[in-house]
């Protein structure tokens, strides 16, 4: 296991992106988190925590069809919001954007409920794997091809306490 962002490397960063996140809402907008489960519960958890706006916090539970280590293109939505987001500030937070899959189809999805704005956040970007034409509003780490887990991620629902980022083996 080799570490790749340690727990200060992520520290700085959640200041970072919430400084970000501060200067682009003024002090009276309500911002509306859609945090996507389970991957993004630890960093949704320090990021929104340094985020000094009124705050409404929701989460989603969605999977790829298929194998897991092959995104497919379709999500299949297991738990949904239940509020309500028209005419809000929306951001969805996660951990890793591979192909980009998942925020596409949410982002479209989330669309629909005719939201004010929505904006993507995410903690890793593995950009060598994207399919979707995407663009993440904030970023923490450009992530290399590897496989990686700790703050968050898993694999097969191990490692996702560890408080950084570490590589377990060469993807590809
Ligand atoms: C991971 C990650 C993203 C998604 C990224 O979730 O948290 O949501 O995959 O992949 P993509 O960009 O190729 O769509 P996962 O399905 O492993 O579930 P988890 O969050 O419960 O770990």
């Amino acid at each position: 296991m080799k570490t790749l962002f340690s727990k200060e490397n992520i520290n700085n960063i959640i200041n970072e992106i919430s400084q970000k996140i501060m200067n682009n809402y003024k002090k009276d907008e309500e911002i509306i988190i859609i945090s996507l489960l389970k991957g993004a519960f630890i960093f949704t958890a320090d990021l929104i925590r340094k985020i000094d706006r009124t705050i409404i916090i929701d989460f989603m539970i969605v999977s790829s069809y298929g194998d897991k280590f092959e995104s497919s293109n379709k999500i299949d939505i297991k738990y949904d919001i239940n509020i309500d987001i028209e005419n809000k500030n929306v951001i969805i937070i996660d951990d890793i954007v591979d192909t980009g899959n998942t925020l596409y189809e949410i982002k479209n999805y989330l669309l629909k409920k005719n939201p004010k704005k929505i904006e993507l956040c995410c903690l890793l970007d593995k950009s060598q794997r994207r399919e979707k034409n995407i663009n993440i509003d904030y970023i923490g780490f450009k992530c290399p091809n590897e496989f990686v887990i700790g703050y968050g991620i898993d694999t097969f629902n191990k490692y996702r306490n560890l408080p950084f980022v570490a590589s377990l083996y060469n993807e590809l």
